[in-house]
């Protein structure tokens, strides 16, 4: 065992006591200000979030599950049911597309990337597909343009999950800005995340943001007219906009130290024979939300961590159709890749406030497999 307290997974505390002060003028501001929801702070993030993406338009939301939700409402085509989306990326668009009264379809991700692609996408395809959800899942983007032209061809809407992808830059683009529509999650463990729970839909559409701005607000037309059906109550409070201006700024430099704490994990692995540990890259603009390793022999490489004092997780377990509520939509063809990467797939510890000799601890254990 080791003679140190374990490394935390996550330690929200670190964050929350170095922006304690400019937290605390900010909610003393929100407090004075008079307005709860949807005051002066709410509508300065939403012009600030879609301008940090590079699109026109953000609506906020009250978390990242309701933002899938409505922009899948926002998108889909009438009359199709059916949205496309991966089986290994926690369920959230599983749950948001049953909330919307449509049915999910799994396509398998790529091999390597544990993404949807054009080439994963294409077999599921077919006329009663509305809308396909392609996850940015860990921060990676894959390739997003065979894939819009895929949709295109067949008229069916693109939504980008980007809630684990914020700031997320690849050579086509930056992650949000392909979609008809793209979700983001401000769970305070997100790379921008709040003191509690928020969300947005971006988007270039003025129609798209239009929409999600009247379901979120109970279809409203206009006060007390609900002209549109499957509308909801889902704001971004007050409190949580003005938290999210102070910590977007830093959202750059905090994702910049997440990919260089994977570099150093990734260094520390590399004499480890692949099948047994291997560190998923993250360079150049990947949104580095998880330090994602794979692994033939999970279990006993997680105990061997666990002994050195550093506590790892599973992003995801169970694909979504090995959950009960999504079993009944289980696909009829094997989707080998998803099944390996949930068999495989575990987390090493990741957020911005890791010290250099927590890393060190983590690398020194990692290089004990070896
Ligand atoms: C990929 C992904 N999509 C959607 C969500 C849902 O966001 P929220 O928890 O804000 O509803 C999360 C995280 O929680 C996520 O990781």
């Amino acid at each position: 065992m080791s003679e140190h307290p374990a490394i935390p997974f996550n330690d929200l505390s670190r964050g929350l006591r170095r922006d304690r002060d400019l937290l605390l003028r900010a909610a003393a501001e929100v407090i004075d200000s008079g307005y709860a929801v949807h005051g002066a702070h709410h509508r300065a993030f939403e012009s600030e979030i879609a301008e940090y993406v590079g699109v026109d338009h953000a609506v906020g939301v009250a978390n990242g599950t309701d933002a899938l939700e409505l922009a899948i409402k926002a998108v889909r085509p009438a009359g199709r049911s059916i949205v496309v989306t991966a089986g290994n990326a926690g369920g959230y668009t599983s749950t948001a597309v049953k909330r919307a009264g449509l049915t999910p379809r799994y396509a398998d991700v790529d091999a390597t990337t544990l993404c949807l692609t054009a080439d994963t996408v294409r077999d599921v395809l077919d006329d009663e597909v509305g809308v396909v959800v392609v996850t940015h899942l860990y921060g990676h983007i894959g390739d997003i343009p065979e894939l819009r032209s895929l949709c295109d061809e067949r008229s069916i809407a693109l939504v980008e999950d980007c809630a684990q992808a914020i700031g997320a830059d690849s050579r086509d683009g930056r992650a949000g800005t392909f979609g008809d529509a793209a979700t983001i999650s401000f769970y305070p463990t997100k790379n921008l995340g709040a003191v509690g729970d928020g969300g947005a839909v971006v988007t270039r559409s003025s129609e798209v943001a239009d929409r999600v701005r009247q379901l979120r607000q109970y279809g409203w037309a206009t006060k007390y007219d609900a002209a549109v059906s499957g509308g909801t109550n889902s704001r971004l409070d007050e409190m949580q906009a003005a938290f999210l201006r102070l910590r977007l700024p830093l959202v750059n430099g905090f994702n910049a130290r997440r990919r260089e704490i994977i570099a150093r994990y990734r260094a520390a692995a590399a004499e480890i024979a692949p099948e047994v540990l291997t560190v998923l890259p993250a360079a150049g603009g990947h949104g580095a939300h998880l330090a994602i390793c794979r692994s033939s022999q999970r279990d006993a490489v997680r105990v061997h961590l666990r002994g050195a004092g550093v506590t790892t997780d599973v992003h995801f377990p169970l694909p979504d159709w090995e959950q009960a509520a999504f079993s009944a939509h289980a696909p009829t063809t094997p989707k080998a890749h998803t099944e390996a990467a949930c068999d495989e797939v575990f987390s090493l510890p990741l957020f911005p406030e890791l010290t250099d000799d927590e890393v060190d601890r983590v690398c020194a254990a990692l290089r004990s497999i070896a």
